[in-house]
């Protein structure tokens, strides 16, 4: 009987480790080699949709897609899939976009902050592969003790939908260290509007104002009829780059609408911003609150300076009628019944002309008589004399003279965001999300007793008691 080595005996134990050794490198090899091809994937399908968004300039605006597999259909479904089309029976199709691990925000080296606001984090940032220049904006994640935040997730899921030239593009979502850093990484643009506005000497010329109204009108009109609100349209939400192009930027507060509309909340749009059915307090509002902040922002272009500037709720609807004149029951049937009109005490006076009524020429005296017809239009009190993106699309504004500005012929300005730290001027932000609309209490905005909040009422006139 042959003695076996101590050595011999253990020689299969350590083969079957070597084997299993091997195994475990080999499987690392493949999860890496998987994780690369998903990252490419990832740019790939990247690169395809910032191609799509740049060659769809003016292709009229898709309706939201529909989810069926209606042949007419489906190739919307299918973006980004080389599939051909094989499932022909009846089971809904959703669409799926393919998604490889996020990237990590170390992949960008942080140039310059951009904003820091009061809860925005926005910089400018190079990716260290490609070398371009990107924004990077680092997700609120307020009210969001368990997990991520349905409200975040709306901001991502608005914005990937929204693909417009006149929208600003979502590259991707990188992740940072913590749970919770999670960082959109947009094109960048130089300009916001409302900083421009701030350093220019001068309003824009008529025909540059036609040009960006228009541009802002098209992307609006692209997200309406993909069925989506914004719900926070102001200057500093208008980004604009040195060839003249203007996007919608700040989905915070964006979100989708049905028909007929859901019960909402109420406390969305920047103040100054805001809509009269919104300051009284309608539950249920549609896509006419974007279009009264259009006419707020159309007002601005127009004089430089924030149209309608109140300090609080019940100053901003006094500055409001102050400029529209009040409500009669003619121009907005049934604005009584809306929960915060009812402490409302109205003058006695004429019914203004025109339906609605033109907003008065001295306000703005280097509009032409169509201008002022859509400016006015746009500010109707009534929401539903409120002109639509397609409406005001196709106002003679916009065909007779000046005509809009070609885009390529727009001056360059120096971009502050491109080169440093900066604060802008005090301004009101967005109502932070998930809080109640305070009960107002209008008594006092033509003069009466009640004061809100002390602010001042009746916008610099003065009018009876009704
Ligand atoms: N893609 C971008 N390119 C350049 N600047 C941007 C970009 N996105 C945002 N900004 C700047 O950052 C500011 C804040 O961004 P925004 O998305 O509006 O966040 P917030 O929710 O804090 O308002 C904007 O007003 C603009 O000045
Ligand atoms: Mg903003």
């Amino acid at each position: 009987m042959s003695s076996k080595s101590r050595w011999a005996d253990e020689d299969p134990e350590a083969e079957a480790i070597n084997a299993q050794r091997k195994r475990e490198k080999e499987e690392k090899r493949r999860a890496k080699a998987e994780k690369q091809r998903q990252l490419e994937q990832q740019a790939e399908e990247a690169a395809r949709q910032r191609e799509a968004a740049n060659n769809d300039t003016e292709a009229p605006p898709k309706k939201r897609r529909r989810l069926s597999n209606d042949p007419d259909t489906t190739a919307d479904v299918q973006v980004g899939s080389a599939k051909p089309q094989e499932n022909t029976s009846n089971i809904l199709q959703f669409p799926t976009q393919e998604w490889g691990p996020s990237r990590h925000v170390d992949n960008f080296e942080r140039l310059n902050h951009i904003e820091e606001g009061s809860y925005g984090w926005v910089s400018r940032a190079k990716d260290i592969t490609t070398g371009e220049i990107v924004a990077l904006k680092k997700l609120k994640m307020d009210n969001s003790p368990d997990g991520f935040p349905v409200t975040g997730l709306r901001e991502i899921q608005t914005l990937l939908e929204a693909r417009h030239p006149n929208i600003v593009l979502l590259r991707e979502i990188v992740i940072g260290n913590k749970m919770d850093d999670v960082f959109l990484v947009m094109d960048f643009l130089e300009h916001d509007l409302k900083t421009l506005l701030d350093d220019m000497r001068e309003p824009f010329l008529p025909s540059e104002i036609k040009t960006l109204l228009s541009q802002v009108l098209s992307g609006l009109d692209f997200l309406h009829s993909q069925w989506i609100m914004h719900r926070d349209l102001k200057t500093s939400n208008l980004l604009m780059n040195n060839r003249g192009e203007i996007k919608i930027a700040d989905f915070g507060m964006a979100r989708y609408y049905g028909d007929p509309p859901p019960k909402l909340t109420q406390l969305v749009v920047t103040l100054w911003y805001r809509s009269p059915e919104l300051l009284l307090g309608a539950e249920k509002y549609g896509t006419e609150i974007d279009m009264w902040s259009i006419g707020c922002i159309f007002g601005e272009l127009l004089t430089k300076e924030p149209l309608l500037q109140g300090k609080n709720e019940v100053d901003q609807v006094s500055k409001i009628f102050a400029l529209t004149g009040p409500p009669t029951p003619q121009t907005w049937p049934g604005f009584r019944s809306l929960p915060n009109a009812k402490s409302l005490r109205l003058p006695q006076t004429s019914a203004p002309s025109g339906n609605p009524p033109l907003l008065p020429r001295s306000k703005f005296p280097f509009l032409t008589n169509a201008g002022l017809q859509l400016l006015s239009s746009l500010l109707a009190l009534n929401p539903s004399s409120r002109p639509t993106t397609q409406e005001c699309l196709s106002h003679p504004y916009f065909r007779e003279d000046p005509r809009p500005k070609p885009k390529e012929m727009f001056p360059t300005f120096p971009s502050k965001a491109g080169m440093e730290k900066r604060r802008r001027r005090q301004t009101p932000e967005a109502p932070k999300r998930g809080q109640e609309a305070p009960r107002l209490d209008f008594a006092s905005v033509f003069g009466g007793q009640s004061s809100g909040d002390g602010g001042e009422t009746g916008a610099g006139f003065t009018l009876r008691l009704g």
